[in-house]
């Protein structure tokens, strides 16, 4: 697992989208995996941006994207797809048809099939990952064993209360949600973690303080993928109190 640190989340989100810019150019046809809330943010604009002035084509690319709120389609105002449409899919050249969301409306089992089917015949190129002031990725979250499939999970009470900033009022946080699992993202051939702000610092901390995996701190998992990235700004890293030289 590789660490970069920063001067800035802008300077992040511009190292982190090199990485998908270089997949993107290199592979036409790549698979990207995408993630949503905050950390993201910055990697799409920059996306758009370079495909605005002629430097990326999405025309056969394909995304699939890491999690979903039960009950909430595409359509609703704070769906993760929602998230996609306004800050990527809408403003470059992607197909419809090689985008790969969960329909939080739909039905569960026919979803987690379905995401499942399409993670064992196209593996992840490159896959973005934000972090949860838990250590989750995806909505992975801190449990007693890692799942490896796509699967429904209970959202912890500090999950909900961390997304409540997107919704009206705490209470209209979905309780659970769909995810995919660690094979995903093990499988992928480039995992790229990017985390900004203080609230991160612990997990941050956690995750490089020693060699263990711990599914308990879901993020570890990164530890056992073959090309693991994680990008920290300075501020985030000097609140983990570890000196960049170690
Ligand atoms: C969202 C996702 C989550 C977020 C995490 C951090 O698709 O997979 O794991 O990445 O909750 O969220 P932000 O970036 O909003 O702090």
């Amino acid at each position: 697992m590789k660490l970069i640190v920063t001067e800035s989340y802008e300077e992040s989100s511009r190292v982190l989208a090199d990485m998908f810019e270089e997949v993107i150019t290199k592979k036409p046809d790549a698979v990207l995996g995408l993630a949503t809330g905050s950390s993201p943010v910055g990697l799409y604009r920059y996306l758009v941006q370079d495909y605005k002035a002629g430097k990326l084509d999405f025309s056969k690319i394909h995304t699939i994207n890491l999690d979903e709120y039960e009950g909430l389609s595409r359509s609703h105002e704070q769906s993760f797809g929602y998230f996609m449409d306004k800050h990527l899919f809408s403003e470059v050249n992607l197909k419809e048809e090689n985008i790969m969301l969960v329909d939080g409306a739909g039905d569960m089992e026919e979803q987690i099939k379905r995401y499942d089917d399409f993670l064992e015949e196209n593996p992840i190129d490159i896959l973005v990952l934000g972090i949860g002031n838990n250590g989750h990725i995806g909505f992975n979250e801190p449990d007693e064993v890692f799942w490896a499939g796509t699967h429904l999970v209970k959202l912890e009470e500090e999950t909900i209360k961390a997304n409540a900033r997107f919704f009206e009022k705490e209470s209209d946080v979905p309780g659970r949600a769909v995810t995919m699992g660690m094979s995903g993202i093990v499988n992928a051939e480039k995992v790229v973690l990017i985390a900004s702000g203080k609230a991160k610092a612990d997990a941050v901390c956690r995750l490089l303080e020693d060699d263990k995996i711990d599914p308990m701190l879901p993020c570890s998992i990164l530890k056992v993928c073959r090309d693991a990235v994680v990008i920290v700004d300075r501020e985030l890293y000097e609140q983990t109190g570890r000196d960049e030289n170690e």
